[in-house]
């Protein structure tokens, strides 16, 4: 009863206690390195507005039905004529699926092709939040080491003999080929080539998360897995929470027709028809007027800048023997610290000078110590950024 009350009274953000409307949480005083969000000043906001009001104007209220089951096809349409310039492959119509964005994706494609108990191969470090989606269907998760290239297909054999020694069969490959979240590598296309071929090999089934491909800072990355393969052997997942904005909820699924059919015609997709149908309705009004396509050269341009100051701030005040690659796309640095660097005890003096950052630990399968922190560059602008890393200095006497 009060909570009525106090919600017609009051501000219902803090009326409702701690709950927000959103997921980043300020912390006074801190520039704070660890969210891979982007920037609120990056988010089209008045582009958003107008194409929201677009999709309403086209479609009335079948912009508010229920909607098809594999996404409105205004979207799909857009989607496959990105894909062909982004990716150099253009998915057919039965090859596309929308979500709700690649967790989603992640969690959609562990429901249809996985069972609990089941064992997922990912890359060592990994995204951590995967590891949770796939801990939520109780799949056992196991490592792989990679190099500088990617994967390391000598391991990922071995991995896969030792599992089959214990009487447990892989299914599937979670990997982040391009621009990989926590440390920004870039997979080569021959690398990529080779993966393919040992999945098949191996009888893996391979889950590409393909969440960054669009926020590319040098050349074209290679195209994806998905696009290099004739086999059904690769589901790839893209967003537009990175390209576009997080809160909209749509991304997509690209995967051979059996596969798309498969989780098109689940349950949850027959019961409440398509994913965020109005959001994406919005989205795909946004691309049809070109804005999406200008907007990605903003974004570009934007985080190539804080890349930069990054990176230039951590060449003058990383520690003797830290070190990193310059991240081609992403949102992320990952640095190896040298061994008498302890990054946990780095990060709780870095707090108090008011920066912070994630240590590497998260992103390991069985959370032991990885001498590495990673530092996102998305969130600030290049000022903050410097400011942060002249915290860090500060930090690191
Ligand atoms: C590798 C990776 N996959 C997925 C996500 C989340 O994607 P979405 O917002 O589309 O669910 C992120 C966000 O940080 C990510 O880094």
């Amino acid at each position: 009863v009060s909570a009525r009350l106090t919600i017609t009274t009051g501000d219902p953000v803090t009326d409702l206690g701690a709950r927000s409307v959103v997921q980043f949480e300020h912390r006074h005083g801190i520039i704070d390195l660890s969210w891979g969000h982007p920037d609120p000043a990056l988010l089209p906001v008045a582009g958003i507005r107008k194409a929201a009001a677009g999709a309403l104007d086209r479609y009335g209220p079948d912009a508010l039905a229920y909607g098809a089951s594999a996404g409105p096809a205004p979207l799909l349409a857009q989607i496959a004529d990105r894909l062909e310039v982004v990716d150099g492959r253009r998915p057919d119509g039965d090859e596309l699926l929308v979500t709700a964005g690649n967790s989603h994706g992640i969690d959609l494609v562990s429901t249809a092709l996985l069972h609990s108990g089941d064992v997922v191969l990912v890359e060592s470090p990994t995204y951590h939040l995967a590891l949770r989606v796939f801990r939520d269907h109780g799949l056992e998760v196991r490592p792989v080491a990679c190099d500088d290239v990617g994967l390391r297909l000598d391991t990922l054999a071995d991995v896969v003999r030792s599992e089959r020694d214990r009487g447990r069969t892989p299914r599937l490959l979670y990997i982040i080929p391009t621009f990989h979240n926590p440390t920004g590598r870039l997979m080569s296309a021959e690398r990529r080539g080779d993966l393919i071929e040992a999945a098949r090999a191996l009888d893996l089934r391979i889950l590409e998360d393909d969440v960054y491909r669009e926020l590319s800072y040098g050349e074209k990355p290679p195209g994806s897995l998905w696009s290099m393969d004739d086999q059904a052997t690769v589901v790839r997942l893209g967003s537009f929470a990175k390209s576009l904005a997080p809160g909209l909820r749509v991304g997509f699924l690209t995967a051979d027709p059996a596969t798309v059919r498969q989780i098109s015609n689940s349950g949850v997709l027959e019961s409440g028809g398509g994913i965020a149908h109005f959001a994406a309705l919005i989205v795909a009004d946004f691309m049809s007027t070109g804005e999406y396509a200008k907007h990605i050269e903003n974004l570009r341009r934007a985080y190539r800048s804080r890349r930069d100051a990054l990176v230039h701030a951590c060449q003058e005040v990383m520690p003797a023997g830290a070190s990193w690659s310059i991240p081609t796309g992403g949102y992320f640095l990952w640095v190896t610290l040298p061994g008498n660097v302890d990054p946990e005890a780095l990060r709780a003096a870095a707090e108090r000078e008011g920066m912070s950052f994630m240590t590497g630990v998260p992103f390991q399968v069985d959370g032991q110590g990885e001498q590495a922190i990673r530092l996102a560059f998305s969130r600030y602008s290049e000022a903050d950024l410097r400011e942060a890393m002249a915290r860090f200095a500060r930090a690191s006497i």
